[in-house]
């Protein structure tokens, strides 16, 4: 408070404002990415052995601790992951867009400059199409450079769980490092599961 910040930003309103970031881009959307990924894991006996048997035949020392680096050589690991993070979708609520100067083309429709477009992480994550029984965790579908129904397009693509283009999350390295971390650990061996 006795910075040289601006009057408008020593309000109440502004680190409460902050705090409420905070809490809501880094705090809930983290608990709950690490929540339905870890049910899904304990949910599925052969994913959970399968993920178990990857990460003791890459870190076969149970005392050691491995790198992130070395953690996103797993790529099952990885898989389980980014199915968790389709699967708690990120924000649900719809992301616009908007471009305020020119007009844009989507199929046989032109959207006039300053109009809002939007679409939500829900439906997109759902779309049969591109992620077939898409209710179900299943981690295979990200393995082996997965593409999206053109068969040429990455399917990582089309997940919306960090937002698109320039307003896309800016926590998601972070992210990726502390759900690496949390589902290596919690899955590699040391602890026994079980629902209640
Ligand atoms: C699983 C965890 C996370 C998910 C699913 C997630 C998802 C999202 C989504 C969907 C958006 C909106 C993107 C858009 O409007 O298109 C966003 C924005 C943002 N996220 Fe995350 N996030 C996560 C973790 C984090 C963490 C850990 C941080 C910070 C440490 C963070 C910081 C931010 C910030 C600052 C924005 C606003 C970016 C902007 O408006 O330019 N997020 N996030």
């Amino acid at each position: 408070m006795d910075s040289a910040l601006p009057a408008t930003e020593k309000t109440t309103a502004h680190p409460s404002d902050e705090a409420a970031g905070v809490v809501g881009a880094g705090i809930e959307t983290t608990k709950w990415a690490a929540i339905v990924t870890c049910f899904h894991i304990v949910d599925n006996p052969s994913i959970r052995r399968r993920l178990q048997q990857d990460l003791q035949d890459a870190f076969p020392d149970m005392s050691y601790t491995p790198t992130l680096a070395e953690l996103d050589r797993v790529p099952y690991l990885m898989a389980c992951i980014e199915e968790g993070l389709r699967l708690s979708y990120g924000a649900v609520a719809r992301s616009p867009r908007i471009h305020r100067l020119k007009a844009i083309s989507y199929k046989q429709y032109t959207i006039p400059a300053g109009v809002p477009v939007s679409s939500n992480a829900w439906h997109a994550h759902h779309d049969e199409l591109i992620f077939p029984s898409s209710f179900s965790f299943v981690p295979e579908r990200w393995l082996n450079n997965a593409k999206g129904p053109d068969g040429k397009k990455n399917l990582a693509r089309y997940a919306m769980f960090f937002g698109k283009g320039t307003r896309i999350c800016l926590g998601l390295q972070l992210e990726y490092a502390e759900l690496e971390m949390v589902v290596a650990m919690l899955f590699r061996g040391l602890f026994e599961f079980e629902f209640y």
